[in-house]
């Protein structure tokens, strides 16, 4: 047995790091594939959720949440996993992958076989927020995941997800906004976005797009009288006082895990250990 204190923060520590990958005493691996507007990620987790491999790239395979190069995407997730194999000594054949709320009729046969294409067999294809869950574990509230393209927002009742909305816009607009405040390129910006030192001088020009954002949120979650807590997960939540804007908008006290932007993908990956019944078989 591997043991680890905290798997999300092992996760970022291996991350694209093949020196702290470590395969000992694995007796199945699976992989969960993310392919995210902004990256594409592979985690590989033993039979007990241990995180023992993970490798990520910025990729453009997908915008508002649909796979739009496929040949790209499958080029990519086949070389997340060669590189990951290259250093494995047992074989990685069972995997899962997920799709943003409401676009399961586009994506589900392109990412089972992009999958299927690298050699895994799919156990799982399930919508983002109930990964997301398998690590968050919300038995009554919201999750709204913020990510590169997309937001995704989910209400969960008894622990099962019961209602999914999808939203096109998410990290790309703060960028897009910042560039054309600042009259920077996209990629000056995303950089000046990401820097954890200037968030206080971001955070009133993007502004106005995390409360259309929030209040995007706001009036599908409106519906909902009893939600206890909000939950934010998604790389744009990591800008300092993201977390409050949406609070003061949805009116709903939000809570963010740290390295939000793992834990949709990692969720991806635990999902391979238990078939329940909210996600979709292939
Ligand atoms: N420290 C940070 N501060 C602000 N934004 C950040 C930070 N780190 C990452 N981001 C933003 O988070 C977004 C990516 O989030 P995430 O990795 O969850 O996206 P994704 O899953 O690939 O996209 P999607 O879910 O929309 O398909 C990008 O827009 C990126 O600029
Ligand atoms: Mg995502």
């Amino acid at each position: 047995m591997h043991f680890i204190t905290d798997p999300i923060e092992h996760l970022k520590k291996i991350l694209n790091h093949p020196e702290g990958w470590n395969f000992t005493d694995a007796k199945e691996l699976y992989a969960g594939v993310d392919l995210g507007t902004y990256k594409t990620i592979a985690i590989i987790i033993d039979e007990a959720g241990v995180p023992r491999a993970a490798s990520m790239r910025k990729t453009e395979v997908a915008r508002s949440g649909l796979i739009v190069d496929y040949v790209g995407a499958l080029n990519t997730v086949h070389d997340l996993m060669e590189e990951i194999r290259k250093h494995c000594p047992i074989p990685i054949e069972k995997g899962a992958t997920s799709y943003p709320p409401q676009t399961e009729y586009a994506n589900l046969k392109t990412t089972t076989y992009i999958l299927e294409g690298v050699g895994l067999e799919v156990l799982k294809v399930l919508d983002e927020p109930t990964a997301a869950n398998q690590v968050l574990k919300i038995k009554n509230g919201a999750i709204v995941d913020v990510g590169g393209g997309t937001t995704g927002i989910a209400v969960i009742k008894n622990g099962t997800v019961v209602y999914t909305n999808d939203e096109a816009t998410g990290g790309v607009h703060l960028s897009l906004v910042l560039a054309g405040n600042y009259k920077i390129s996209y990629e000056k910006a995303e950089e000046i976005k990401t820097d954890k030192k200037k968030n206080r001088e971001v955070l009133p020009i993007v502004r106005p797009v995390i409360e259309k954002i929030s209040s995007i949120a706001a009036t599908y979650l409106e519906e909902f009288d009893d939600l206890e807590k909000v939950c934010l997960v998604g790389g744009t939540c990591e800008l300092e006082g993201f977390k409050e804007i949406v609070a003061q908008n949805i009116g709903l006290e939000a809570f963010r895990p740290r390295l939000p932007q793992f834990i949709t993908p990692f969720g991806i990956a635990l999902s391979c250990l238990d078939a329940n019944e909210d996600s979709v078989r292939v």
